[in-house]
């Protein structure tokens, strides 16, 4: 147990430092690879595998500062755990647009979340030429390393080397430029591929309808199922929730004008509006069979991350981060000074699906501020019992995430484990122990920014009891920038 790192519940209204909080915004331009050496307790023998992350590196292009992080280049981290060692590896990937800034050493692309060319919009006026950043999310899956970004298709790296290989159509699947979300599920146990495990992921083509592909590929990587779905109006969907037998999007209640974008005014994201009069559309797709998608609907909501869903009877749960709003970063106004109190938390909901009446009950099950929720890999779809989750040090309010919570929402019972106040938490990822018989026992890996040394940490938690302590905290040599997802794979790279 490390002293320094006990929960202290704090009674003072903010729980961080923002000159501290603003540095982990700072870019990371070099590339490492070293054995992590540094080290504050024990690694667990029985953690083997590879923590793989992916998140914005570069928030300025030559000392152009980007208008919002999600527009940054994406750049990977290998954390490779091996028998109580681990190494650790960071690589940018090798995008087109990257490798072309880098050359000409300035912004040549705009980004979707607002990040405009020098010149002002004359210089942006018509443009749509969108760079693939690859900075979302990264999973292995047949034999391929994968970083995704939801609007193109993946890039493909090494998973050793994290050398980019290049732009990935997975076999064929995707044409080129084509879609392929950022947030795939792994249905551990599909009834139409015997038990086998499958990966599910969905791509969106927005519109006056919006075009739904979903995909689902088998353990080599191999396309097993696909289908097409169209819903009316215009859908920004960025993640949905998987059960043995059902798909299901939430349709947040935005409009979209795209003439700020073309004129060069704004990005295309800020072109989004919520609407807070309309309803959450949800979209019960059935993964197999020949039976209809079903529409229900919610009150107005915006909602990025689910957290997992389940079937019960006639019912579907699904519990997801819900913000009463979408709040837009202004254009004239530095994303690392917006007022945390002026936007309305991320909050975990349950929402149950009654399919036979078409009827949604909406539950807050945590007022606590969230984001990056995450289960056991077996649980995914399945009724389950533990959430983890990034967390805000104190309780109410909005703040960034300090701390990581284990949530139990069968009981409601919640654990804190906090980085406050010169610590910012990533997303957890939840690693199971290799000899679990409970859906607790493993292991919660969770990068943080540590402001205080301007470095970064990997952090592993004894997820049974999250108030116990880090079980060890890695030093890295250096800090990485805030990052998006990550997922785990039990081979060693
Ligand atoms: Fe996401």
């Amino acid at each position: 147990m490390i002293a320094t790192e006990q929960f202290l519940e704090s009674k003072s209204s903010l729980s961080y430092d923002r000159e501290g909080w603003k540095r982990g915004y700072q870019s990371q331009p070099n590339e490492y690879d070293y054995w992590i050496e540094d080290i504050e307790g024990e690694i667990p023998p029985a953690l083997n595998g590879t923590l793989f992350r992916n998140g914005p590196g570069l928030l300025d292009i030559n000392g152009q500062p980007l208008h919002h992080p999600f527009d940054g280049d994406g750049m990977i981290c290998a954390i490779a755990f091996n028998q109580g060692r681990v190494h650790f590896r960071n690589r940018f990937v090798r995008t087109e647009g990257f490798l072309k800034e880098q050359e000409a050493g300035k912004m040549l692309y705009r980004g979707v979340f607002g990040t405009q060319k020098p010149g002002g919009w004359l210089a942006n006026a018509f443009d749509i030429d969108i760079k693939n950043i690859a900075n979302t999310n990264v999973i292995y899956w047949g034999g391929k390393l994968l970083a995704l970004w939801e609007a193109a298709e993946p890039y493909r790296l090494d998973p050793k080397t994290l050398d980019t290989l290049g732009k990935d159509t997975l076999d064929g699947i995707l044409a080129e430029g084509e879609a392929f979300g950022a947030h795939p599920w792994i249905d551990p146990s599909c009834n139409q591929d015997g038990g086998a495990s499958c990966l599910v992921n969905f791509a969106i083509k927005p519109g006056f309808s919006t075009k739904i592909t979903i995909y689902e590929l088998d353990e080599a990587g191999t396309l097993k199922r696909g289908k097409c779905h169209t819903v009316p109006g215009f859908a920004f969907i960025h993640d949905f929730a998987i059960t043995p037998n059902y798909c299901i999007f939430f349709q947040n209640p935005v409009t979209y004008n795209p003439f700020p974008f073309l004129l060069g005014l704004k990005g295309a994201g800020q072109c989004v509006d919520f609407q807070p009069n309309a309803p959450t559309r949800i979209l019960v797709i059935p993964r197999h069979g020949n039976k209809q998608m079903q529409v229900l609907e919610s009150e107005a909501g915006f909602i990025f991350h689910h957290g997992n869903a389940f079937e019960q009877g006639e019912q579907i749960c699904v519990d997801s981060i819900c913000y009463e709003s979408l709040t837009q970063v202004d254009s004239e106004i530095d994303y690392r000074d917006v007022d945390f109190d002026a936007i309305a938390p991320g909050q975990l909901f349950r929402f149950t699906l009654n399919l036979a009446d078409a009827t949604v009950q909406r539950q807050r099950l945590l007022e606590r501020s969230c984001e990056f929720p995450c289960v056991h890999p077996d649980h995914v779809g399945r009724p389950y019992r533990y959430v983890y989750m990034g967390v805000a040090h104190n309780p109410t309010g909005n703040a960034p995430l300090q701390a990581i919570a284990k949530f139990d929402v069968t009981t409601g019972e919640e654990q804190i484990w906090s980085a406050a106040p010169h610590g910012f938490v990533s997303e957890p990822i939840f690693v199971p122990h290799p000899e679990a018989n409970r859906e607790d026992e493993g292991w919660v890996l969770t990068l943080v920014y540590d402001s205080s040394h301007h470095r970064s940490d990997v952090v592993i938690l004894d997820s049974r009891d999250l108030r116990v302590g880090a079980i060890a905290r890695l030093h890295l040599k250096h800090h990485i920038p805030y990052g998006l997802h990550g997922s785990w794979t039990s081979t060693v790279f």
